[in-house]
């Protein structure tokens, strides 16, 4: 029998809230939408190829390519990140090829802003596609990459995409001052609305591996490691540290990278500059994923919106992820 003595029941039942759809609708804090996504595309010169690691991630052509694109524009996906595989007999020490205006990125960005001028389109600025070594700079002799010499090489290569139309560049080699240097190339140039989102809070992580793979960098990079440039996954404060400096020199948009295993990081960044914050949900976070729904150890819907999800309850404004277009699919329905 119910009893009104005080004590009898508990002061608060948190589940009176979670019992019904309706009131678990208009208690939900945050929602992941398909504005949040952003859609990384791998872009090749040679042949249209899955890449092991991701199942149903392919190495697109640039005709394969434009076929995505106008599914991401129909899901109404806000933006994409193009990243490029290069022939290997193009790739030499000083990643020259990375600054040519007519080269597989310049030529990727013209033929989408031509079919699509909505479609953000967001390039990342790094040398590791270009280099023979696989490095993201140009190194000394030891192997050790060169800051300021790799600069001169990412303002090229920056410029060379703003001339062709990219709306973001996002540089993602973790070179100290290579933010104040592309903005004021981009200044210099007259794009002056070019957006910059940096990696400034970029981690030496062993989850970019299946992206090297499909890069085909992780050969020439060999038993190398980016140690002496990303940031070591133990930090936090060096992390804040660098979204501050990038943020001071001219970024628009920050980025933490990796994602999930670094919700802590994407926390702290938002509640510390309440700037735009990105988290990239990288290839190793959705090999992992795959690995466990093609086994049919997760259910892949709930896995992967409930992941995504986080990136919004930890802070973040948007996540690059390459399940974007399955997600915009799903929260479409
Ligand atoms: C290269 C770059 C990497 C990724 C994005 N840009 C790899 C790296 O730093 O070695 C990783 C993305 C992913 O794993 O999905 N500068």
């Amino acid at each position: 029998m119910p009893s009104s003595f005080p004590g009898r029941y508990p002061a608060t039942r948190m589940r009176r809230a979670r019992a019904h759809d309706f009131s678990r609708r208009l208690a939900r804090e945050t929602r992941l939408g398909v504005d949040d996504l952003i859609y990384p595309l791998f872009v090749t010169e040679g042949e249209s190829l899955e890449i092991a690691a991701m199942p149903g991630v392919r190495r697109h052509t640039l005709d394969e390519l434009m076929r995505e694109i106008t599914d991401v524009v129909a899901l109404g996906i806000p933006a994409v990140v193009l990243f490029p595989v290069i022939d290997a007999g193009k790739k030499t020490p000083d990643a020259a090829e990375a600054a040519n205006p007519d080269g597989l990125i310049p030529q990727a960005i013209r033929a989408i802003k031509r079919e699509f001028p909505q479609l953000g389109v967001m390039t990342d600025v790094a040398l590791d596609p270009y280099t023979s070594h696989g490095q993201d700079g140009v190194i000394d002799d030891d192997g050790y990459v060169l800051n300021d010499p790799t600069i001169d090489i990412l303002v090229a290569q920056t410029l060379a995409h703003a001339d062709a139309g990219v709306d973001i560049v996002s540089p993602s080699d973790m070179m100290d001052g290579r933010i104040q240097a592309m903005r004021t190339a981009l200044e210099d140039s007259g794009h002056v609305n070019t957006l910059i989102m940096s990696y400034a809070a970029k981690f030496a992580s062993s989850l970019y591996s299946p992206f090297r793979e499909a890069l085909g960098s992780s050969a020439n990079l060999g038993k190398a490691d980016k140690r002496t440039y990303q940031i070591d996954p133990a930090n936090t404060d060096e992390a804040l540290r660098e979204v501050s400096l990038d943020l001071a020199e001219g970024a628009d948009m920050v980025m933490v990278k990796p994602g999930m295993p670094y919700l802590d990081i994407i926390h702290r960044v938002k509640q510390t500059f309440g700037v735009p914050t990105f988290a990239y949900h990288v290839s190793g976070e959705y090999a992992m994923l795959k690995a466990a729904i093609d086994n049919g150890w997760l259910d892949e819907r709930k896995a992967v919106l409930e992941c995504l999800g986080s990136f919004k309850r930890a802070g973040c404004d948007g996540v690059l992820t390459y399940f974007a277009k399955d997600a915009a699919r799903w929260l479409n329905e």
